[in-house]
């Protein structure tokens, strides 16, 4: 495997493959890798004859300082990992690489789409940050295929519809949420757990799953409910949350009448850890429909 720091290392590496015809696959990163990105280099290298992982933590998708000072970065482990999980090239560039002098350009992508949950919470500069780093690696490696994880829903929605508004010549997969055992979704920022707060943490996979449980039995109805109940459950188990509602998956509008499909997303905070987690729900049959009115069956 070969690792790259520069765009010029980055496509000698790639231009024999090219010249082949070869299938790339990129899988962008911020390092700290586990085995959610394992999963997508897998994926990646099941369908892609080349498998390029980026690792970047891109400062411009972070709206506080401390954040991006306290993200993990951890290069030898990260080579070892993706080495592991069958990537070819890793590409780990330096912030002046990415970003120099007189660098002025952004890919900005407005609407419900960036200004809602992880827009609004993080800042519209959050997503201004994903787009325009995102829309560089595919510029930079060129890939035929790009592999990005469920667990960021909203930032898989946005890219999508980044790469479709811009016919950008290149798939997207979205790859499953990896869950450890007890059912948390693996993130890098879980290693900040304390073991009190990581036991705590799986109270946002629990409400998200009582959430899709009440909306498939039909006893949850309206999504201010779902927000309630959600909420209570997580204050009760000491975490500060920050949204969790019922969205259509694409443009991530909230869906008040819950009588259809809807993912479930959901942000919380215990300690200074920020979690992120989200469930498909599908109400057994629409509302409309499911209880016909006495008036309705006798006419
Ligand atoms: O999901 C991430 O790790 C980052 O947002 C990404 C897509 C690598 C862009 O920096």
């Amino acid at each position: 495997m070969t690792l790259v720091h520069t765009v010029a290392e980055l496509r000698a590496a790639l231009a024999p493959a090219r010249a082949e015809g070869a299938s790339i696959a990129l899988v962008p990163t911020m390092g700290a890798l586990h085995d959610g990105h394992g999963s997508l280099i897998r994926a990646a290298r099941d369908e892609a004859d080349v498998v390029v992982v980026s690792v970047f933590v891109n400062p411009t998708q972070f709206n506080e300082a401390a954040d991006l000072a306290a993200y993990p970065r951890t290069l030898s482990e990260d080579v070892a990992l993706a080495q592991a999980a069958g990537a070819d090239l890793i590409f780990a560039p330096a912030a002046d690489g990415i970003y120099p002098e007189g660098f002025a350009t952004t890919v900005a992508l407005r609407g419900t789409l960036t200004e809602t949950f992880e827009g609004a919470e993080r800042g519209v500069g959050h997503f201004d940050g994903v787009t325009t780093i995102v829309a560089k690696l595919l510029a930079m490696v060129g890939p035929d295929c790009a592999y990005f994880g469920e667990k960021d829903a909203q930032q898989l929605a946005v890219v999508r519809r980044v790469v479709a508004d811009l016919s950008l010549p290149v798939r997207i997969v979205g790859c499953p949420i990896v869950r450890d055992p007890d059912g948390l979704a693996m993130s890098s920022r879980n290693r900040h757990l304390s073991p009190a707060a990581r036991e705590a943490a799986l109270a946002l996979p629990r409400a998200l799953a009582a959430a899709a449980s009440g909306v498939e039995s039909g006893r949850l109805t309206d999504g201010d409910t779902l927000e309630q109940e959600a909420f209570a459950s997580l204050r009760d188990a000491g975490l500060e949350p920050e949204y969790v509602r019922a969205v259509d998956p694409e443009s991530f509008t909230s869906v008040q009448e819950l009588d259809g499909a809807v993912l479930i997303v959901g942000a919380a905070r215990v300690e200074d850890v920020r979690l992120i987690d989200n469930l498909p729900a599908a109400s057994a049959a629409p509302r409309r429909t499911r209880v016909p009115t006495a008036q309705a069956v006798t006419a």
